[in-house]
């Protein structure tokens, strides 16, 4: 057996912290781990009883969804557009969830960049490990959960992060080969569909055009290209725990295997089901504060199944990486009848206090609660 899985199969060490460096240490990820036919997953990646019992009703459902909006003709006729802003609208107030079709990218830049993270992923394991890192200046990185060591549960997947913000634009040559092309491409169609994106929801909000834009929310973006392999016991682990986005906005494309992305709307979670050639779209607790709570950043989570890999990549939108930037709700937004809900944030203040804990336990958003 590989070094260091020993400690976390069979007769496992009590140290939790001991067997999360164990794993860390052979960079192998969770593929590793299910590489090696375990019928049981290690202690580490098992929820607490007590969260589990509190497991939320979950209607797993085709009936409720969020919806699916239809892009086409955005550019082109008016009345559509204005349609189009308002569907967004609503979903952005309430679920702060859609999905996006007839976007502009094409299906097969999507498809390939699942093809790129999937290679990525199952090539050979001492080609991934050049990239393991948890070095956040590192424009590229990979490893499993960038929270291991802060998290209450080892989460069952493995991510790639690529920088697409600087601070020295990131050089293709940086980028892992099996995705190098795939992920370039994805990331210049993300830009565009990013500052249309925005572009809707200024109007929504009753501003230019351009208002999100020119606060510079859409300067540079990150791909989180997450890999979850299927979990024998995917009832008491987690994919990626329950949180909201920090950013401004997420793009997410997901392939078409299963489902796993679900969203917590009035107590209960719905399921974000793939739709052919669709991008999901959320709301960030940045968007919520800029908007002054208008636009809703919601909980939202991954969970795991037998059957994989479940593959997304979620691109985020959040504001200049050198962090120096000052945001604070809109001001046409302010009103007597609407005061401003949210102090202002200084963004790499409120970059380094989502990395120093676990994803989780701690909303950046509410220490800027009036
Ligand atoms: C995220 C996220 C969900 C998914 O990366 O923030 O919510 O389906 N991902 O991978
Ligand atoms: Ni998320």
């Amino acid at each position: 057996m590989a070094e260091g899985f020993d400690v976390l199969v069979g007769d496992q060490s009590n140290d939790r912290m001991d067997m999360l460096k164990a794993f860390d240490e052979t960079k192998a990820g969770v593929k590793g781990l299910t590489d090696l036919g375990l019928p049981k997953i290690p202690k580490i990646f098992v929820r607490p009883s007590e969260e589990l019992a509190e497991e939320l009703p979950h209607k797993n459902t085709h009936k409720i969804q969020v919806p699916v909006i239809d892009l086409s003709g955005v550019f082109q006729d008016a009345d559509r557009r204005r349609q189009i802003v308002e569907e967004v609208r609503i979903a952005s107030e309430t679920s702060g969830f859609f999905q996006v079709v007839n976007h502009g990218v094409p299906l097969s830049v999507l498809d390939g960049m699942i093809e790129g993270v999937r290679e990525f992923n199952e090539q050979d394991v001492e080609e991934k490990k050049k990239y393991y890192s948890r070095d956040r200046t590192r424009n590229v990185r990979f490893n499993s959960s960038y929270d291991l060591f802060t998290s209450r549960t080892a989460s069952w997947r493995d991510s790639l992060t690529i920088s697409f913000s600087g601070p020295d634009e990131t050089d293709p040559q940086d980028l892992p080969s099996p995705c190098r092309i795939s992920a370039v491409e994805y990331s210049k169609h993300m830009e565009i569909l990013g500052n249309t994106l925005l572009g809707l929801l200024s109007e929504g909000l009753g501003l230019k055009t351009d208002h999100l834009k020119n606060m510079e929310c859409s300067q540079g973006h990150r791909l989180h290209c997450h890999y979850y392999p299927a979990c024998p016991e995917p009832e008491l682990a987690i994919g990626t725990t329950k949180h909201s986005d920090a950013g401004f906005l997420t793009i997410l494309l997901q392939n078409q295997i299963t489902s796993g992305l679900q969203v917590l709307c009035q107590g209960q979670w719905i399921d974000i089901h793939p739709v052919l050639g669709g991008l999901v779209v959320n709301i960030g607790d940045l968007l919520q504060l800029v908007s002054n709570g208008k636009f809703r950043s919601n909980e939202h989570r991954a969970i795991t199944s037998r059957i994989g890999p479940r593959i997304s990549v979620a691109c985020f939108f959040s504001g200049p990486v050198n962090g120096a930037k000052i945001y604070g709700p809109i001001e046409e937004l302010i009103s007597k009848e609407n005061p401003a809900m949210y102090t202002e944030v200084v963004l790499s203040e409120y970059v380094q206090k989502f990395f120093a804990t676990a994803l989780e336990k701690y909303r950046a958003l509410d220490d800027y609660k009036v």
